[in-house]
């Protein structure tokens, strides 16, 4: 039986994050009657409750649809606040009091990484770690061997159960959504390897620049921001072998899954920096920080050795769309005297804006002649995800229930995969912002192969 959190704490309390994501997941947990625990802020910054509470409400107003007055002052009721210097022993007494005894803390650490030894030596110290779960963010490292340094830092504090890493793309629905449909239908089974499958694609296009955000860009670009996290994860769902039930066997075969990835090398990478990046405030006049990158990923295993995985992430694309298309291979023989016989059979999840599970298949056109055209069959469609992902692994994890949280092998196996194409190993291409990144995206597909457009839904190109 796992423990429930009796309180949450969370440092970096006046922060970014918090303002953005943890208050507006707070009053969401409190509308679903999930919130009854304290909540206790942490910062330095020379506040008191009141100063905090303000922050909350305006955190709710602009990020949270609005702040509800009784769910507000539900908040206000659990809300207290501790500030102080992380460096300072009496930070912690003080956080110790007003855990006031709780056994299960959770403490959350909404921090830059490098203050996570700092953080975890004083909880530590003050005991509050005793029975206690951490819960820490992305970026989980920087390479390889920070992600290592990282880990051995915060297993000195916390066992490896305790620590819950937030990716936020496993707590998506329709993220998760794929992962029942692969293992709740014996059906997929057999189409899920070599055999059948042609190659897979995932689209991340965000149609924004860096929207202010151009210092902290500089020190991550698309690989280190998306695809080594959130790709990887998706990459992890679509690739896994059946696990042996709910719980840690689904951590286990993520994990496994990404071991057998091969590591990328600069021939299957293509970076790209859309114009005018290098104009944004905190970005340097001559930065080769990437924007876009396109990768295509091979796995050796026997499910799917030769069957490319194309990848595409990145910012001032054509639109807002993360996409799955997972593409069959076409009938062997030409049966019909049609043109063209159109597009291979697929399966998509569209995993943002809508939440979308559709397979394609070719029907024939109503008429005379024996001619066929494109459609999907729409499993579910939703217009968007009914519980923000924060809400939903703030509640898992304060229930011990990890399976949508990253174990410390698999974010070591995800940095394994893209560690040497970091930094300036490939060079960067400019595009225009509002297209589909440098042309030499694609080179890295097969003959007769194209990038997805996400915006054709898709049944169109007939190609
Ligand atoms: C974050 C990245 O992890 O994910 C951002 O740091 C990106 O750069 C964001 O915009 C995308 O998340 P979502 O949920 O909007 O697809």
């Amino acid at each position: 039986m796992v423990d429930q959190a009796d309180a949450l704490v969370f440092f970096g309390a006046t922060g970014d994050l918090a303002y953005k994501k943890i208050f507006p997941s707070l009053q969401s947990m409190i509308r679903h009657g999930r919130l009854n625990m304290p909540v206790i802020g942490v910062a330095r910054q020379g506040w008191n409750l009141d100063q905090f509470k303000a922050r909350a409400k305006a955190s709710l107003d602009e990020h949270g649809g609005g702040a509800d007055p009784a769910l507000l002052n539900k908040l206000f009721s659990l809300l207290k606040y501790v500030d102080g210097d992380y460096r300072n022993a009496e930070t912690f007494q003080s956080l110790r009091q007003a855990l006031n005894g709780a056994k299960h803390p959770m403490h959350y650490l909404a921090i830059p990484p490098s203050m996570f030894a700092t953080v975890g030596e004083g909880l530590a110290k003050s005991q509050c770690n005793i029975g206690a779960r951490i819960i820490v963010e992305k970026p989980f490292g920087r390479s390889l061997d920070s992600a290592r340094t990282l880990n051995s830092t915060l297993s000195k504090y916390f066992p490896e159960e305790a620590i819950f890493r937030i990716d936020h793309y496993l707590g998506k629905e329709p993220v998760q959504s794929l992962l029942y449909s692969r293992f709740a239908n014996a059906v997929l089974e057999p189409l899920w390897n070599r055999n059948y499958v042609a190659s897979v694609q995932i689209t991340m296009a965000e149609n924004i620049g860096v929207q202010g955000r151009g210092s902290f860009y500089e020190e991550a670009g698309a690989i280190r921001d998306v695809l080594q996290n959130h790709i990887m994860q998706l990459v992890a769902c679509l690739a896994m072998e059946p696990p042996a039930g709910e719980g840690e066997p689904i951590r286990d075969e993520r994990a496994k899954a990404l071991t057998l990835v091969r590591t990328l090398s600069p021939e299957d990478v293509v970076r790209g920096q859309f114009a005018g990046y290098r104009d944004e405030k905190g970005v340097a006049g001559d930065s080769t920080v990437e924007t876009f990158a396109a990768a295509r990923l091979w796995i050796d295993s026997w499910r799917w050795a030769g069957v490319p995985f194309y990848i595409r992430v990145g910012k001032c694309l054509p639109v807002s769309c993360t996409e799955i298309v997972v593409d069959f291979k076409k009938p062997p023989q030409h049966v019909f005297r049609e043109a063209s016989i159109g597009r291979s059979n697929h399966l998509r999840f569209r995993v943002s804006p809508e939440v979308i599970l559709a397979m394609g298949v070719r029907v024939k056109k109503i008429g005379e002649a024996l001619e066929g055209t494109s459609v999907e069959l729409i499993a579910q469609r939703h217009p968007h995800d009914e519980m923000e992902p924060y809400e939903r692994l703030l509640l898992d994890a304060a229930g011990g229930k990890a399976d949508f949280f990253a174990r410390e092998d698999q974010v070591e196996e995800a940095w394994r995969i893209v560690d040497p194409i970091l930094g300036n190993a490939t060079p960067v291409h400019s595009y225009t912002p509002g297209t589909w990144g440098p042309a030499e995206a694609q080179s890295l597909l097969a003959d007769g192969v194209i990038w997805r457009d996400p915006r054709d839904e898709g049944v169109n190109p007939d190609a």
